[in-house]
């Protein structure tokens, strides 16, 4: 579809999210992903040259890649060194080069919506590392053909774009494709006082994320604010 008549569709449907039944339409049919969907699969980069992984992955800020290293250091020592790791909306594939260097032995693999991202950085940044572009939303034979396979399932900055119709399914998957004792990861913005959920970004509070893992298998270990990451949380949990 072209920019401008995207633009007008898009300004139209903030309008009608102020009406009630429009904003419970939109979450019923679990449309509430699509914004962002389209734009990840929509991505196009003339030349990747030059183009910091995160410029399009999130949070421009400095010393980015000092924070991955933080942060991916304190999960593996949270953790049992696992033989082979799934990350899940693994972008650019900052975090999964990172995990390699930590764990070289590990097996990689990484999911991501959007082509232009995985053909134009990430099979260059991590070559060794197989990537399945799928949408994790309605994809429906990875999970099957891999069961069990993953001892750590990493979902890094992707919960709170996916569609809260289908999030228990989607860990439901997660969960079936968890090795017994295996364990999730998931890295997020959460709600403060001054940014709020709004439709299609939402901002799962610690508790609220906690509860809904658990209903759907996992046993959270360890969950903190991450002062690295401004307004984000992580949640180390286990299979049960
Ligand atoms: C904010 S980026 C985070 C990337 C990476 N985890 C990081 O932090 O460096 C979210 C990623 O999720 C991917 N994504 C969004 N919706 C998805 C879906 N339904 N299935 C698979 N990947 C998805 C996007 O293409 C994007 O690369």
């Amino acid at each position: 579809m072209k920019q401008p008549i995207k633009s007008i569709l898009y300004f139209i449907h903030r309008i009608l999210l102020r009406i009630k039944p429009y904003k419970k339409l939109i979450y019923a049919c679990g449309w509430d992903s699509i914004r962002y969907k389209s734009y990840y699969r929509g991505l196009h980069f003339q030349s990747p040259e030059g183009i910091d992984p995160s410029e399009v992955d999130g949070y421009t800020g400095e010393n980015d890649q000092q924070k991955i290293v933080a942060l991916m250091e304190n999960l593996f020592h949270e953790i049992k060194p696992p033989v082979s790791v799934l990350d899940i909306g693994c972008g650019t594939g900052r975090y999964l080069k990172q995990m390699l260097s930590i764990s070289p032995k590990s097996h990689f693999e990484g999911i991501d919506i959007s082509k232009e991202i995985v053909e134009k950085f990430t099979r260059k940044l991590v070559p060794q590392v197989p990537i399945h572009i799928l949408d994790i939303e309605t994809d429906q034979t990875f999970h099957m053909q891999n069961p069990g396979k993953f001892d750590l399932i990493c979902m890094i900055g992707i919960i709170q774009i996916l569609s809260l119709k289908r999030i228990r399914a989607i860990l439901q998957k997660v969960n079936y494709l968890c090795s017994d004792k295996g364990y999730l990861y998931i890295q997020f913005n959460v709600e403060t006082d001054q940014k709020k959920s709004s439709v299609g970004y939402k901002r799962y509070s610690i508790e609220e994320l906690e509860e809904l893992i658990r209903q759907c298998g996992f046993e959270p270990q360890k969950s903190a604010r991450t002062d690295i990451l401004k307004d984000y949380a992580f949640i180390i949990a286990i299979k049960h």
